[in-house]
């Protein structure tokens, strides 16, 4: 039993004996003992260097103190000096952030074979078959650099392997959205064993947390998703040494676009007659219209069906702000559903499938420890200002595709419903500094700058 799955419950009720404390330690593993039950809370958490620079010389001095995590993307980024936009390497940051006085470092683990199975635009360097390359050249050496003693002090948040695990429930055969590509993931099962060392390896750090992908709400929000994603979340935490206990808690809405709440509905409200979740393009049967809900709700199922009651959830909120002109102040009028939803929205965006450089979107909330009840905190994993992917084909050698979904005349696939992508013209290899989108993102900050 981990000591943080009962720390919850012994600051909830804060008269705690010490008697009761005292249980809890002893049956707690060593390794566990030390970790805390939310990690951000009073932390000082460490800022890029990198990111900062660019944030600062690109108009963004207002924001170019924010802590925002550091993407191991490829191998090479575990080492300094290593190709692409970031020179700095594990190592370094790690040493950064001890030299900042910080005590609390993001880092994304994002190297998965066959990453990224339904887009083109983040596909890794990993054929689907080199599990043991990824085991052994990239999550090893990461947990020889994080368990270096000289970095005991320092809170090392993991958020492990987005966009992998829920794509095998979501985009594989006989569903309309498989993609051969998830399917071969699945198939092979190297998303979930790859995910399980993760876990197993870092998690026996005493001072990492492991913060496992869940989408976000317009990927996983509805019934057939939610529980059959669960399982595999379970499943993945339970292989390759794995334990549930080497999961701190869940990470949402990394790298996407997602309101943290709708303030004008909800899936239940009635307009016209019947609930907007069954009578709406936009909510369209979703069980939520928001990452919050869907954070907490998630948390709940999790702990259900055999997650650490301690559980706590991360969500991204570097670009989910969506204010600006054109951001809704009160709720429609209309009786008609679809207007009703669509005039009161604050997502703005065309259809709740795309995910490439919106056009429309600000940055949302400040990075912020415990801001609701279930919620370690709000991050900033997505570094504002790095494209999600080019907007036309770039030869790179990166691995990285041309996924037509970052293409503003795309008109879509069945993973968006067919719509348009919604995404900005001109865009970057995904990861790359993407000015135009740096400054809308500024402009239409919420809350504002
Ligand atoms: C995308 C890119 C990756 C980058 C990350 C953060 O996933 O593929 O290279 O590090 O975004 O911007």
């Amino acid at each position: 039993m981990r000591l943080s799955l009962s720390k919850r419950s012994l600051a909830v009720a804060a008269t705690a004996t010490l008697a009761a404390s005292l249980v809890v330690v002893a049956t707690s593993t060593a390794n566990a003992a030390a970790k805390l039950d939310n990690p951000y809370a009073g932390a000082r958490m460490y800022v890029n260097p990198d990111w900062s620079a660019k944030a600062a010389s690109s108009g963004g001095q207002a924001i170019a103190n924010q802590p925002t995590a550091i993407w191991l993307d490829r191998i090479a980024a575990i080492e300094s000096g290593s190709a692409g936009s970031n020179t700095m390497g594990l190592r370094d940051h790690l040493d950064a952030a001890v030299d900042q006085g910080a005590n609390l470092i993001q880092v994304v683990i994002y190297n998965l074979p066959g990453r990224d199975c339904a887009a083109l635009a983040s596909n890794g360097e990993l054929a689907p078959t080199d599990i043991a390359t990824y085991q052994s050249d990239y999550i090893d050496p990461i947990v020889e650099i994080m368990g270096d003693p000289a970095y005991a002090n320092l809170r090392i948040v993991t958020v492990v392997e987005i966009d992998s695990l829920p794509n095998l429930v979501t985009n594989v055969s006989p569903r309309p959205t498989a993609t051969p590509e998830c399917d071969v993931m699945k198939a092979n099962g190297n998303y979930v064993q790859g995910v399980g060392y993760a876990l197993a390896q870092l998690g026996a750090l005493p001072n990492v947390y492991n913060y496992i992908d869940i989408g976000h709400h317009g990927w996983l929000g509805w019934t057939d998703n939610f529980a059959a994603s669960g399982q595999v979340f379970l499943q993945a935490a339970r292989a390759n040494g794995a334990e549930p206990s080497d999961v701190h808690g869940f990470a949402a809405n990394v790298a996407n676009y997602g309101i943290l709440d709708e303030p004008f509905f909800e899936a239940t409200t009635v307009v016209g007659g019947k609930p907007v979740r069954e009578s709406t393009t936009w909510v369209d049967w979703n069980n939520y219209v928001a990452e919050v809900e869907y954070a907490q709700a998630y948390r709940q199922h999790l702990v259900g069906i055999g997650f650490d009651a301690g559980l706590g959830m991360i969500i991204d909120t570097s670009r989910n702000g969506w204010g600006g002109p054109d951001r809704p102040t009160r709720a429609s009028t209309s009786t008609d559903p679809n207007t009703f939803v669509n005039e009161s929205r604050l997502d703005r965006r065309i259809h709740l499938g795309n995910w490439c450089n919106q056009a429309g979107a600000g940055l949302g909330e400040r990075p912020k420890a415990s801001p609701a009840s279930g919620i370690d905190a709000y991050a900033w994993i997505k570094p504002p200002g790095e494209s999600d992917g080019a907007s036309r084909e770039i030869p790179n050698d990166e691995g990285k595709g041309f996924d037509r979904m970052c293409d503003p005349t795309y008109a879509g696939n069945p993973r968006n419903n067919n719509n348009m992508s919604g995404a900005l013209p001109d865009a970057p290899l995904s990861g790359h500094w993407f000015q135009a989108q740096f400054e809308e993102l500024l402009a239409n900050a919420y809350p504002p700058l």
